[in-house]
């Protein structure tokens, strides 16, 4: 049966990563039986600048008709200044909660190939292999009531709402117990209980969802001690599942112990396994229309669609592969580039993972 893909490029770096992931779909297509259609649309800054929202109906219908959706990045400097209700990551937000992904998976893992990559000791996070799971369409992000007022004195003040009613807790919670027992069943929930009544009820319900698993270990950490923990002694954490701003901070820190944030994948899950699979990385607009950004996070990131929405766990395996296979060889874009390795370009990057898939 044809699978449907939405390809929303982006924009800023999301481009040229996309075009490669497109070119490893395109090679799955044509030689591996993968039976995918693919349609491009527009979504964040550049979305804005042709149809003044950066989440247009098309998109959003695109997107819901889809299969699953690959997704770059949004964001640049062009667009910094306009109200944050068009701003390009409301495009990103918009799709999240419009099409009910509250499920973000986050792995860190760390290829061997790149120890030496990490700005920490090799032995720090040599077989590093984290899962975080980041609670996605709720919390801070998009709490009620938020905005910036004025007072009597007419001194402004902003305000944003950290709120999460026990159906939104319990569901991540499942999801992180279920990915814990296929990982090394333990899961560290993440929270500020000692400070924010919202998280302590979080780690209420998640010490009550945790009885549907006894076999998992669960421990909870207050935050700042998680992101200390992080960089000090990573390989203690197996499964991490936490609140979505908590889960945005702590992925950006775990994605540096692997080297480089352009490494890492994401996949953000409806509870029917509907999901849209990103790169953790941004827009990165300081190094846009180079040819230098690092495609392997999206194309990891087509992996991860692979297996949970696409049912094909054979070709997902196959993409990580290729992606070991390009390391083997020592190609590294800039970010991962230590002295002594090929440093190419995105798309040459590109082109030598589709290689390695034929070879
Ligand atoms: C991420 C990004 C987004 C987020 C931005 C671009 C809105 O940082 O996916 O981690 O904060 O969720
Ligand atoms: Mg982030």
């Amino acid at each position: 049966m044809t699978k449907k893909i939405a390809v929303l490029p982006g924009d800023g770096i999301g481009i040229e990563i996309v075009a490669q992931a497109v070119k490893v779909l395109e090679c799955l297509n044509a030689d591996f039986g993968l039976n995918a259609e693919m349609e491009q649309g527009l979504v964040g800054g550049s979305a804005y600048d042709e149809t003044s929202s950066p989440l247009p109906e098309a998109t959003l219908k695109l997107a819901k008709e889809a299969d699953a959706v690959l997704l770059g990045a949004v964001g640049g400097y062009k667009w910094e200044s306009l109200d944050i209700s068009v701003r390009p990551e409301k495009g990103l937000l918009g799709l999240r909660s419009e099409l009910e992904l509250f499920a973000n998976l986050r792995p860190a893992i760390l290829y061997p190939q790149l120890a030496h990559a990490s700005t920490l000791k090799p032995e720090v996070v040599s077989g590093l292999d984290i899962m975080i799971v980041r609670e996605l369409t709720g919390g801070i992000y998009f709490g009620q009531p938020r905005g910036v007022r004025e007072l009597e004195n007419s001194e402004k003040q902003g305000f944003n709402t950290l709120i999460y009613k026990e159906s939104e807790i319990e569901r991540i919670a499942h999801v992180a117990f279920e990915t814990a027992m296929k990982c090394d069943k333990r899961l560290c929930s993440v929270d500020k209980a000692n400070v924010l009544e919202c998280t302590e009820l979080w780690r209420e319900v998640v010490e009550r969802v945790s009885k549907d698993y006894p076999e998992v270990e669960l421990s909870h950490m207050y935050v700042d001690n998680a992101a200390m923990q992080l960089v000090r002694a990573p390989k203690q954490f197996d499964v991490m599942v936490t609140t979505n701003m908590f889960g945005d901070i702590l992925s950006d820190c775990a994605a540096m112990l692997t080297g480089s944030i352009g490494m890492l994948p994401s996949a953000s899950m409806d509870k029917n396994q509907k999901g849209m699979y990103e790169p953790i990385h941004g827009s990165a607009p300081d190094i846009a229309g180079q040819d230098i950004a690092n495609p392997l996070a999206t194309i990891l990131s087509v992996a991860m669609m692979l297996r949970y929405s696409l049912g094909a766990e054979a070709l997902a395996v196959k993409v990580e592969k290729a992606v070991d296979d390009v390391l083997n060889q020592n190609l590294r874009t800039e970010d991962i580039y230590t002295q002594g390795d090929i440093k190419v370009g995105t798309s040459a990057m590109g082109d030598a993972v589709v290689a390695a898939l034929k070879s």
